[in-house]
């Protein structure tokens, strides 16, 4: 009895394993009251287990990188495909993660049948209920968070971008969106998702506006996803400042599609600088007591969109080709172990 109860506080003092500083990332995540997310392909998701691990391993929430979006979900009207969404809701619930929801009404990956000026108003009107209804009616309760509107400014100016939406319902698009997305899931936070508008300047006002409109009338919106895909060298200084001015108006707000580009050739240097920027990024997050996570856009650099979409550019997200942590990996790291513990929500 003596030697059981001695050994039992010996194993009790001792030191538990000593774990790789990647692996405290979800616990210093969650302690801090943030989801630390990452955007996942379905192919990989079904296929590498290595890259399920990454996962788990060190994010508490996921997002659809693809296949959510209106052309693999719906393709041929009235034929949804269910099979890469549910992989990737079932594989978060399995796994204890959030996923954010990606996306309702955007420009790109639409399918060829909802092409422009197809449908009249009331024609799109009715396109737009069938889709929300089937795609948030099915996660209803599952996903807690929406980008109902993707991206709906022009690339860099504060013009509303004349898509497809704009065109056929006037302005007023994106607070029918936001409405119709509350009848069918009404817990659900409802999201504008937007890039270019991470530090302030005219776009990120017109957002400003913009939100600040939607919520005087009453529209149900709730947050602000900030994409935050950046260049090495010129991430915006004042992410905290431009996100509280959003939070203050009484929203959430996010980083939503973190990743940070870098020109080639790639030195040991550009990754050190890296792992800075991805640290400021946390800690701009950290600063916002409304900043309720960052997602990056990509489990690892075999994965990112970045070498197709931006030819020259590479290295952007925290682990590498071989799946080997890099130095922002430590950057985001680092952000979290400092900083004082904010109160969970
Ligand atoms: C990108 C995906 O990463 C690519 O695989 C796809 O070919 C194009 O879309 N803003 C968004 C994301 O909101 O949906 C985009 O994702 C990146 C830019």
């Amino acid at each position: 009895m003596v030697i059981f109860v001695v050994v039992t506080v010996l194993v009790l003092l001792l030191p538990g394993p000593v774990e790789e500083p990647s692996s405290e990332l979800p616990g210093l995540a969650e302690a801090h009251g943030i989801k630390l997310g990452v955007a996942v392909a379905v192919n990989p998701l079904a296929h590498d287990a290595v890259y399920r691990d990454l996962v788990t391993d060190h994010y508490t929430s996921v997002t659809a990188e693809n296949t959510m979006k209106w052309q693999h979900v719906q393709p041929e009207r009235y034929e949804f495909d269910w099979s890469g969404p549910d992989l990737v809701v079932d594989f978060a619930e399995d796994n204890g993660l959030s996923v954010r929801g990606h996306t309702l009404l955007w420009h790109n990956q639409q399918p060829d049948w909802l092409a422009q000026g197809f449908f009249d108003a009331d024609e799109l009107r009715a396109v737009m209920r069938e889709h929300t209804e089937a795609l948030l009616g099915r996660y209803e309760g599952r996903i807690d968070s929406w980008d109902v509107i993707n991206e709906p400014f022009e690339e860099n100016s504060p013009e509303l971008r004349e898509n497809l939406w704009y065109q056929t319902l006037g302005e007023d698009y994106i607070a029918e969106a936001l409405w119709l997305a509350h009848e069918v899931d009404p817990e659900a936070k409802l999201y504008i998702n937007e890039f270019n508008t991470e530090g302030g300047g005219e776009k990120a006002d017109a957002l400003y506006e913009l939100s600040s409109s939607l919520l005087e009338r009453g529209v149900p919106l709730h947050g602000i996803g900030f994409q935050g895909h950046f260049v090495h060298g010129n991430v915006p200084d004042d992410l905290a400042e431009n996100m509280q001015r959003f939070a203050d108006l009484g929203l959430d707000v996010e980083i939503s599609e973190l990743d940070v580009r870098i020109p080639e050739p790639v030195t040991p240097e550009d990754l050190a600088a890296q792992a800075d920027e991805y640290q400021y990024v946390l800690e701009s997050c950290l600063a916002v007591s409304r900043c309720v996570g960052v997602s990056v856009w990509g489990v690892t650099d075999a994965h990112s969109w970045i070498p197709e979409w931006f030819p020259g550019y590479t290295a952007a997200l925290p682990f590498d080709e071989d799946y080997a942590p890099k130095p922002a990996l430590g950057g985001m790291v680092e952000a979290l172990s400092r900083n004082s513990r904010r109160a969970k929500r």
